[in-house]
């Protein structure tokens, strides 16, 4: 489903965030991206969704090409691609609903079908009935459910997550993450950044890790570390 050949990104700056990195992801799988800060994670993330594109290498997702896009052709790629930040990025003047219908308006669906969508997205996330709610009504974890729900609103084939957990405590964290394994077992591919050590080594994932832009370590049912 998500096949990297020899990706090589190099900022503007000189930086060299990811060398040579070649990996492939199945449909359905749930990884997790490990490493310290500046390993090149959230560059990685980035590039699935096409918010960077590689310096050198192939990124293939279905099959193809996803460097060699069209302009028009990028909201199709995006309509299949989740995405969850650690800081949440709701909109603090709309709703819960307003948020997560926002993913759908943007796409031009009717709106019966949103407000169907959004139900159910909220429910899925444990928020139906804070739907009328404002983000700053909600705790940490809530709001970062109200991002998932706006991520998974358009069905998509993928999810990936950026430190989705680096604001909130250990056990809302692992709430959040027995949510996204959740969506996982639906069908969803879901890619997962992180450094929480104690959450790698609870879900016995594969874990791919990275040091200094560099794949060192892929392993099936992985620990954060070795
Ligand atoms: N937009 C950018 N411009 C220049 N350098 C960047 C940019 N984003 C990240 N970097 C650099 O690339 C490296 C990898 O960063 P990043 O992908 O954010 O790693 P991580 O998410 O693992 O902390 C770091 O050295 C970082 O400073
Ligand atoms: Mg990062």
């Amino acid at each position: 489903m998500i096949h990297l050949y020899n990706v090589t990104k190099i900022y503007p700056n000189g930086v060299q965030a990811l060398r040579d990195i070649s990996v492939k992801i199945s449909k359905g799988e749930f990884v997790f991206l490990v490493g310290p800060s500046g390993a090149g994670k959230s560059t990685f993330i980035r590039l699935i969704f096409r918010e960077e594109l590689p310096t050198r290498g192939q990124i293939l997702i279905g099959g193809r090409s996803i460097i060699r896009l069209k302009r028009s052709e990028i909201p199709i790629l995006r309509r299949n691609i989740g995405v969850v930040f650690q800081d949440f990025r709701l909109l603090e003047d709309r709703t819960v609903f307003e948020n997560v219908a926002f993913a759908l308006e943007v796409l031009e669906y009717p709106r019966t079908e949103i407000r169907k969508r959004v139900m159910v997205a909220l429910d899925m996330v444990g928020l139906g009935l804070k739907a009328k709610m404002f983000p700053h009504q909600l705790s940490g974890g809530e709001q970062q459910r109200v991002a998932i729900a706006r991520a998974i609103v358009k069905n998509p084939r993928i999810l990936v997550a950026d430190e989705p957990t680096g604001n909130l405590d250990p056990m809302t964290s692992r709430e959040i993450m027995d949510l996204l394994a959740e969506i996982n077992k639906k069908g969803t591919t879901v890619i997962v950044a992180t450094h929480d050590r104690e959450i790698v080594d609870a879900f016995q994932k594969r874990v791919i890790a990275l040091s200094q832009g560099r794949l060192v370590r892929d392993d099936v049912k992985g620990a954060y570390a070795l």
